[in-house]
């Protein structure tokens, strides 16, 4: 079946609440376009979930700083949308800026806690974007099963916190980070690397799995597991933004003299000359990031 493309959040909307009333389920992915496999894979987990799948495509200006890659963040939207079609996907809103923000649009929703460490200390208002947008997408869609990825995790803890603290009829579910065969997590951001930055940024995913191992062999002290990945891209160059364990539910940080619980988020942000690149572990609870 033919994807069916929408502009209109009215018409959208619309179209998400008449499969629920033809007795369908419906799983929706919010996405910022550029699709890659962990796009699809977010996809084909909403196809296993639900009988009808509703993929956005928004490139959203609120969540990105001035200073930021909003004007030359890739859009292929032509591929994208021969990649729904050929995953099933059943609805595809690709709104313009003016139908998200109308003119006069002045209202947020900001979420603390969660969203003040990590990404959120270091890009201020980010996730006052991300949450505002997917609260946007959330009310369009109505009752729903939403997948997001654990690539942006605290993105995935922000947004838990807005279905839960604002009782929406949404389901949130996660899904793995899905990596190159190098270990490179998945991003649209990846097309900005040359050749040999692609090769350097392995590094990141190799610090996650040289911090995983001796997590596995018992090391519960801060400084050995930061350093793994630390040592990992000070070879390569690569420019450390953070390195930080904090609880993988609260995201509170674990500090230098405190031991780490049997479960614990390792999340790095790193740079590749401009190219701003995240990844991250659950110790304790995922797989090793280069298995
Ligand atoms: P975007 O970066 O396009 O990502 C869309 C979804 O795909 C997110 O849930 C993200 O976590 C997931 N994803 C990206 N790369 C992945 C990978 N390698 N493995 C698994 N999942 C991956 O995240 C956003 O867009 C935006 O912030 C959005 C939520 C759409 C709000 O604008």
């Amino acid at each position: 079946m033919k994807v069916r493309l929408y502009s209109s959040a009215a018409q959208f909307s619309a179209a998400c609440q008449n499969v629920r009333a033809l007795g369908g389920t419906l799983g929706l992915v919010p996405t910022m376009g550029a699709l890659h496999s962990g796009h699809m894979a977010l996809m084909h987990e909403a196809k296993r979930l639900a009988t009808h799948v509703a993929a956005t495509i928004f490139v959203n200006p609120t969540q990105f700083a001035a200073n930021e890659d909003f004007g030359q963040y890739p859009r292929t939207l032509d591929a994208d949308m021969a990649k729904c079609e050929a995953a099933g996907v059943n609805l595809l809103f690709v709104p313009d800026v003016r139908e998200m923000y109308a003119p006069g649009d002045s209202t947020r929703v900001r979420v603390s806690g969660v969203a003040d460490v990590l990404c959120g200390a270091v890009r201020p208002g980010h996730f006052d974007g991300v949450a505002t947008i997917v609260t946007k997408l959330f009310v369009l869609a109505g009752t729903c099963t939403a997948v997001f990825g654990k690539k942006d995790y605290q993105q995935l803890k922000v947004i838990e916190r807005v279905a839960s603290d604002l009782k929406l009829p949404i389901r949130v579910v996660a899904h793995p980070i899905v990596r190159e065969p190098d270990g490179l997590a998945m991003s649209s951001r990846n097309a900005y690397l040359s050749a040999e930055n692609r090769r350097r940024s392995c590094a990141i995913s190799r610090g996650l799995s040289k911090a995983w191992r001796i997590f596995e062999s018992g090391e519960r002290d801060i400084d050995p597991i930061l350093d793994c990945v630390r040592t990992e891209l000070a070879i390569e160059h690569l420019q450390l933004q953070y390195a930080e364990l904090a609880d993988a539910d609260t995201l509170e940080l674990f500090g230098g003299q405190s031991r780490l619980s049997e479960r614990a988020l390792l999340a790095v942000a790193a740079y590749c000359d401009k190219t701003r690149l995240i990844d991250n572990v659950v110790l304790g609870e995922d797989l090793d990031p280069l298995q």
